[in-house]
């Protein structure tokens, strides 16, 4: 009889302790596709807090319309949700992936997804050196593969293997401060443009995000979805350091983006033929943007030129969003947060056309279609 109750125990014992080891997690929750974000300001949730750097936002009034923490300030550079967040809830995720430096993102949580981007970072490891630190995509990358044998550990070789090609989606939105923060700085890269053609250095960068992807793919990831660069000759800092009227951009970022961007579509479409059982989805972030840029009346915006918070200038494009700069009254009327970020407002409407949109974004199937593959 003793015996028995002893037995009786030890199962019990046994059946916790392999739950608390995400060994008896439910299918339901394992049902949800986790989304693991690589990129940088526009969709880190708060990476940059732990490292020491320029490139921070865990300031106010930045999160001041973020739901989940109050509208205190997270790290994240918009008033609220990224598009990350919102595709996040979208596919029906219990919560936002987590930041991989937050000391909190450990055991199951893990399971849910996990965000690696950082603002300033790049595809190239300099990119964004004058922020001094952030994390280039080759160390998002490294965070993964330490993330990889986690969830080995947390369901088992096999099963890790399944929820990772099955279930998780891979966005990678990265590429504007290899620009903006490489290429085109004034003084820094004067050398680097003379030295360095357009199509140099756009091979160069593709070059090394192809290694990235790759790297990706090796370690299990096989749902991917990639947006291309925003047209950055139409951001309010570019509009006022280059003094231009209200519906004008600067021509010169735009130009370099789009043949970036054409390049980088060829890239997908290459990696999509050459990677067996991997699914690239390509996103025309720069079209979404340049329509809402274009057309803000129709989608309810009063501006797409000016900041909502920010100084300087005729679009309030220099000091970047902190404690003593304007802000506006209207949030979800500016397409644009600050000198840099879209608005949340504006992230609702790209994230919808990413989660349902047509082919004229998304191809060739948008991210709903992506996670039921
Ligand atoms: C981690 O979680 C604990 C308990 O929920 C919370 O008190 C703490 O603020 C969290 N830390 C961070 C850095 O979010
Ligand atoms: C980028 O930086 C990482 C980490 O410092 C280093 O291991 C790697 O070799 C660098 N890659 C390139 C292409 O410079
Ligand atoms: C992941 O890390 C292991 C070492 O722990 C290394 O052998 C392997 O090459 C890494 N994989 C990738 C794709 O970087």
């Amino acid at each position: 009889m003793e015996i028995k109750l002893y037995y009786i125990l030890a199962l019990v014992v046994l059946v916790i302790d392999l739950s608390s080891y995400g060994i008896c997690q439910t299918d339901e929750d394992l049902g949800k596709a986790a989304s693991f974000i690589f990129g940088d300001s526009l969709v880190d949730a708060g990476n940059n807090n732990y490292l020491q750097t320029l490139s921070k936002a865990n300031i106010p009034p930045n999160g001041i319309d973020f739901k989940a923490s109050g509208g205190n300030p997270t790290g994240r550079f918009t008033n609220g949700r990224t598009i990350g967040d919102i595709v996040g809830e979208g596919l029906g995720q219990p919560h936002y992936a987590m930041p991989f430096l937050d000391p909190n993102t450990t055991g199951r949580t893990i399971l849910y997804g996990v965000n690696y981007a950082s603002g300033a970072g790049g595809i190239m490891n300099a990119t964004g050196r004058i922020f001094v630190n952030r994390l280039s995509l080759e160390i998002q990358v490294d965070y993964f593969n330490i993330t990889r044998k986690q969830i080995d550990k947390l369901l088992g070789p096999s099963k890790a293997k399944e929820y990772l090609t099955r279930k998780s989606i891979f966005s990678i939105t990265i590429g504007s401060n290899d620009f903006l923060n490489n290429y085109l700085l004034p003084v820094v890269s004067a050398g680097t443009r003379i030295s360095q053609s357009p199509d140099t250095f756009i091979d160069d960068v593709l070059n090394h995000l192809r290694g990235q992807l790759t790297r990706l793919y090796q370690l299990d990831a096989r749902k991917f979805i990639i947006g291309n660069v925003g047209p950055l000759g139409c951001i309010p800092y570019q509009k006022t350091i280059n003094q231009l009227s209200e519906n004008e951009c600067v021509q010169l970022p735009n130009k370099l983006v789009l043949q970036y961007n054409a390049r980088l579509k060829d890239l997908v479409q290459e990696l999509n033929e050459n990677l067996p059982g991997a699914t690239f989805v390509h996103a025309n972030v720069y079209e979404l943007v340049m329509e809402l840029i274009t057309n803000y009346a129709k989608y309810g915006f009063k501006t797409a030129s000016k900041a909502c918070c920010g100084n300087g200038g005729q679009f309030a494009g220099i000091i970047p969003c902190g404690p003593t700069s304007s802000l506006c009254s209207d949030r979800n009327k500016h397409v644009f947060w600050d000198p840099y970020h879209p608005s949340e407002a504006a992230n609702l409407i790209i994230a919808k056309q990413l989660l349902n949109g047509d082919p004229k974004y998304v191809t060739p199937i948008n991210l709903r279609q992506l996670v039921d593959l």
